[in-house]
């Protein structure tokens, strides 16, 4: 056996720690995200792992508008910070100003989300990514197209090695897409200061609290949990027909028609315009439309039905929503294009 002088290995170690202090050797580590109070681990899937490597080119890519076939769209196009990752159309406008159908959702917390899209047709973030680059209303593109032209960058090919230890690759896109969505957690709103840090509230909110989750306007039956969603399929009677099937269109069950997932309510006042069709305008709507009961769907759940609020209560329910906005998460630089 070879015997290495006791200042060689000092030597080399010393320079190991003091190399990992600089990203490329710490990128491969393990990136443990910051989960806020009340928020339980986050799923992770396996081969996909978080690192800073794969969060930093996750980040890129989906600030690039190489991704689409005229260059002029990245994710980010429709998923912007400042309005909470959606992008403030009733339906969003993609490739060549072709109109989609649906309003973009916000990406807050999506790492929880059991599916993805609204009638649920998405199995995980690294799956979705296929939808939107190659939907003809947003990025119009094709994921070898767009694998052939991103691999060219020298970049690209850098950070692929570095993040998946293999050349760019629709794995490596899709993957690092997947492990930078996972990142956009929000979790710090005034309501949530409120609970867990024990900031001042407005007492209007806090009433609005205690309505949304009480049995008069049982908004929580569906807007459960830390996300303010149970994840389920429900239809609240916006439409008495609807054009747009909703979770029909996956299921191909008549009983699934107009039912959407129940979308989170965290910076619901960042997210206008609001529902799938980006249909109704403001949240003083929103809460008219449940007070009045939806308009009786067939599917409408149980649940919908006249509320009798007060006018006081009515902007109890408002103060409350409002409260759920997390102005740290819409300014991060960590998300934004930088
Ligand atoms: C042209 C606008 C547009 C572009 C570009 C776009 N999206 Fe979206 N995104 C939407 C819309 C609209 C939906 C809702 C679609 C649906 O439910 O059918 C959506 C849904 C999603 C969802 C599901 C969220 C949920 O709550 O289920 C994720 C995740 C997502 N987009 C990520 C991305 C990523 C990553 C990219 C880039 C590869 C991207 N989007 C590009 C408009 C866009
Ligand atoms: C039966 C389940 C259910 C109940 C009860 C319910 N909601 Fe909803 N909520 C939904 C679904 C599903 C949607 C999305 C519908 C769509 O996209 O067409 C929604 C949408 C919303 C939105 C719009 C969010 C967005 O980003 O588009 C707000 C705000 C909202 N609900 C607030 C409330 C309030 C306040 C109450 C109580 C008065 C309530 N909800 C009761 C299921 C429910």
């Amino acid at each position: 056996m070879i015997a290495f002088p006791r200042y060689i290995i000092l030597w080399v170690l010393a320079c190991l720690v003091l190399s990992c202090e600089s990203d490329p050797c710490n990128d491969a580590t393990v990136y443990e995200l910051d989960l806020p109070a009340g928020f339980p681990a986050m799923p992770v899937p396996e081969g996909n792992e978080l690192t800073q490597a794969r969060i930093t080119l996750g980040k890129q890519l989906f600030y690039d508008k190489r991704l689409s076939r005229d260059g002029q769209i990245a994710c980010a196009s429709c998923h912007l910070q400042e309005l909470a990752f959606t992008d403030g159309e009733a339906v969003s406008i993609g490739a060549q100003g072709r109109t989609g159908f649906r309003n973009a959702p916000s990406l807050a917390n999506v790492g929880y989300h059991p599916y993805l899209f609204r009638e649920g047709g998405g199995i995980s973030l690294e799956t979705q990514v296929l939808g939107p680059l190659e939907d003809s209303t947003e990025m119009a593109f094709n994921m070898l197209e767009a694998v052939n032209r991103l691999k060219e960058f020298p970049e690209y090919q850098a950070q692929a090695e570095q993040a998946y230890d293999q050349e760019f690759s629709a794995f490596v896109l899709t993957r690092a897409l997947g492990a930078f969505q996972r990142t956009l957690i929000s979790g710090e709103s005034a309501y949530d200061q409120y609970l867990y840090a024990g900031a001042v509230l407005d007492s209007a909110a806090i009433r609005g609290a205690i309505l949304f989750n009480g049995d008069k306007a049982q908004c929580s039956s569906c807007h459960s949990g830390f996300n303010y969603t149970d994840y389920s399929f429900q239809n609240i009677g916006l439409y008495d027909e609807y054009s747009d099937l909703g979770r029909a269109r996956v299921s191909l069950d008549l009983a699934d028609i107009g039912k959407f997932k129940v979308p989170s309510l965290r910076n619901v006042a960042l997210t206008a315009p609001y529902m799938h069709d980006g249909s109704i305008q403001r949240l003083e709507q929103i809460i008219e439309h449940y007070d009045h009961g939806g308009q009786g769907h067939i599917n409408q759940n149980p649940a919908i039905v006249p509320l009798g609020l007060s006018t006081d209560e009515k902007a109890d329910l408002l103060a409350f929503l409002e409260s759920l906005s997390d102005l740290n998460f819409i300014s991060k630089p960590e998300f934004g294009p930088e």
